[in-house]
C-alpha cells in the first residue's frame, strides 16, 4: 500500500477520468446520434419522447462536466502545486532549470479548452435548453435558441478532440513542439468533422 497521496493522487485522477467520459460520451451522443434523430421525429414523437430524454441526459451531462472540472483543478494543484513531505509551492513539474516544463505547456493547453467547454455547457448550453425545456422561450425565439445552444455544442465537439490530446500528452507523451501542437489539433478537429458527417447515416449502416 502506498503513501496517502500517492493513493489520493490514483482516486482523482480515477474520477476525472470517469466523470470526463460521462461528460463528453453525452455530448456525443448529443451531437452524433440525437441531432440526426431530432431530423427523424415528427413533432408527435418528439411531444413523447424529447420530455422524458432531454432532462435525464441533461443531468448526466453537466454534472459529469462539474466532477470533471473541479476534479482536473485539484489533480493540478496537486501535481504542479503540491510536493509530498514538503508542501505547496511550484514543482519541478511546473518550473524546471527556470522554465515552465513542456508537460505543463501541453496540460495548460488541455485545461484552456477544458475551461472554455465547461464554461459554455454550464453559461450557455444549459442555461438555454433550461429554458426551452420549460417553455419559457417566446415562439418567435425558440428557432433561434435552438440554433445557439447547437452552436455551443459543436464548438465543445470539436474542441474535445484537441483537448484530449492535452490530457494525455503531459504524461504519455512530455515533448512540446510547434508540430506536436499542430498535429494535436489537426487529428483532433479531424476525428470530430469527419464523426460530425457521416453521424447522419450512421443508423443505415451495418
Ligand atoms: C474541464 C477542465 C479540465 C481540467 C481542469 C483538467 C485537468 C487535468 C489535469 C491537471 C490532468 C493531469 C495532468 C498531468 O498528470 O500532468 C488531467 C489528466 C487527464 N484528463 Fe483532464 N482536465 C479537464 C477536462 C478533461 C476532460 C473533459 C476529459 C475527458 C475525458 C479529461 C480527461 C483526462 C485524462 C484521460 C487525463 C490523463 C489521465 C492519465 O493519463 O493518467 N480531462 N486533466
Amino acid at each position: 500500500m502506498l503513501d496517502l497521496y500517492s493513493n489520493l493522487h490514483l482516486v482523482v485522477r480515477w474520477l476525472h477520468v470517469l466523470a470526463g467520459i460521462t461528460w463528453i460520451g453525452h455530448l456525443y451522443f448529443f451531437n452524433f446520434v440525437n441531432v440526426p434523430l431530432q431530423g427523424a421525429l415528427d413533432d408527435a414523437a418528439k411531444k413523447a419522447v424529447n420530455p422524458q430524454l432531454m432532462p435525464r441526459a441533461l443531468w448526466w451531462f453537466r454534472w459529469g462536466a462539474m466532477i470533471t472540472f473541479f476534479s482536473g483543478l485539484a489533480m493540478f494543484v496537486m501535481v504542479y502545486f503540491y510536493t509530498p513531505g514538503i508542501g505547496f509551492g511550484p514543482t519541478s513539474y511546473l518550473f524546471d532549470i527556470g522554465k515552465m516544463t513542456d508537460r505543463a505547456m501541453w496540460i495548460l493547453f488541455g485545461m484552456t479548452l477544458g475551461f472554455i467547454m465547461w464554461f459554455n455547457v454550464w453559461m450557455i448550453i444549459w442555461p438555454t435548453q433550461k429554458r426551452l425545456l420549460t417553455g419559457k422561450v417566446p415562439a418567435d425565439q425558440v428557432a433561434g435558441q435552438r440554433k445557439k445552444a447547437l452552436l455551443t455544442s459543436r464548438v465543445n465537439t470539436f474542441l474535445s478532440g484537441p483537448m484530449l490530446f492535452g490530457m494525455l500528452a503531459p504524461s504519455h507523451y512530455g515533448t512540446m513542439s510547434i508540430q506536436a501542437l499542430g498535429m494535436a489539433l489537426l487529428l483532433g478537429l479531424i476525428a470530430v468533422w469527419w464523426a460530425i458527417k457521416i453521424s447522419p447515416s450512421v443508423g443505415k449502416l451495418s
